[in-house]
């Protein structure tokens, strides 16, 4: 069985995605909000029906229902609201994954979770203390979306698709992320090699404002490519694909980091993370992955401390 806990919009879409991927028979919807996850299962229930799919969602409000999950993907949580600041949001999103990450401890103890929670790599570090699991069972989802923006504004300006590239975003899922450029290949010839100075550093701005430009457009936040995003995570576990994403974990020495997790490229398989793979960096791509990890830490340190420790 798959959980989604937490069925607004990025919930729900993963759902969805994790239903139209065929990933289990059986999908939980839990949310504390009274009669949202019953809804969103007979919705989504009726889907699977239209397009002749045998998957069966169920809705609750208690987090036992979670128990028997493989994977339980968090997207609970607020999102910011005007005037609200980023260590408000922090504190906040900090309360409700920790009780989260408790439950899963209880009821679901040999899950793995899949992240989404803002700010992202923060609420990993909360859910790794609040779990107690090794780290290769508590992943954030980031990268994936960092990078799949990366590969779409690159393949815009080359006249490739997007998936004839490889894109590498690391670091802090947030303004201080690290695009990386000379990383990102199509078929074996750096974008650099296809594009002018002035054109990548468009495509990175691009790549680091997009979130906040879906936001500026429309209202809220982003919720397909995150709700797509995380369900092929799952797929890659739930089939032991062995793919590679870029996705935040608790680094323990890579990249000359311990104990703080953050967006690398790494294997997704059925134990979860199975290898995490380092990249060359230059000196000045070293010095923007340090302020991106420092970005993290400052998020951290926005966690009143009992609920990290
Ligand atoms: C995004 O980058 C809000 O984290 C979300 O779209």
């Amino acid at each position: 069985m798959i959980t989604v806990v937490g069925v607004g919009r990025v919930g729900s879409d993963a759902a969805l995605h994790l239903g139209l991927r065929r990933l289990d028979r059986e999908i939980t919807l839990i949310d504390v909000v009274q009669g949202l996850p019953q809804g969103e299962a007979l919705d989504l229930n009726h889907t699977m029906s239209i397009l002749g799919i045998d998957v069966e969602y169920r809705g609750s409000n208690d987090y036992r229902d979670m128990a028997g999950s493989d994977i339980v993907v968090v997207t609970a949580g607020l999102a910011r609201k005007p005037g609200m600041t980023r260590e408000e949001l922090a504190a906040k999103n900090a309360e409700i994954v920790g009780a989260i990450g408790r439950a899963i401890r209880e009821h679901a103890p040999g899950a793995i979770v899949l992240m989404t929670t803002n700010p992202l790599d923060a609420m990993v570090y909360v859910m790794y203390r609040a779990t107690g699991f090794p780290r290769e069972r508590v992943i954030g989802f980031s990268g994936v979306l960092d990078s799949g923006r990366l590969a779409y504004y690159a393949s815009k300006r080359i006249g490739v698709s997007p998936s004839s590239i490889l894109p590498i975003v690391v670091g802090q899922h947030g303004e201080k992320m690290v695009p990386l450029p000379r990383h990102t290949y199509v078929y074996g010839k750096p974008i650099t090699e296809f594009l002018s100075r002035s054109e990548i550093d468009e495509i990175v701005k691009e790549t680091i404002q997009a979130g906040a430009e879906i936001t500026k457009l429309r209202g809220y936040s982003s919720n397909h490519a995150p709700g797509a995003g995380v369900a092929v995570m799952a797929e890659a576990i739930k089939r032991d694909e062995k793919k590679v994403f870029l996705a935040s974990a608790i680094l323990k020495g890579e990249y000359g980091v311990e104990g703080v997790p953050a967006c690398v490229p790494l294997v997704l398989g059925k134990a979860g993370i199975e290898r995490i793979i380092e990249l060359d960096m230059t000196e000045e791509e070293k010095r923007l992955f340090e302020e991106s990890i420092n970005a993290i830490r400052e998020n951290i340190g926005q966690i009143p401390r009992p609920l990290i420790e």
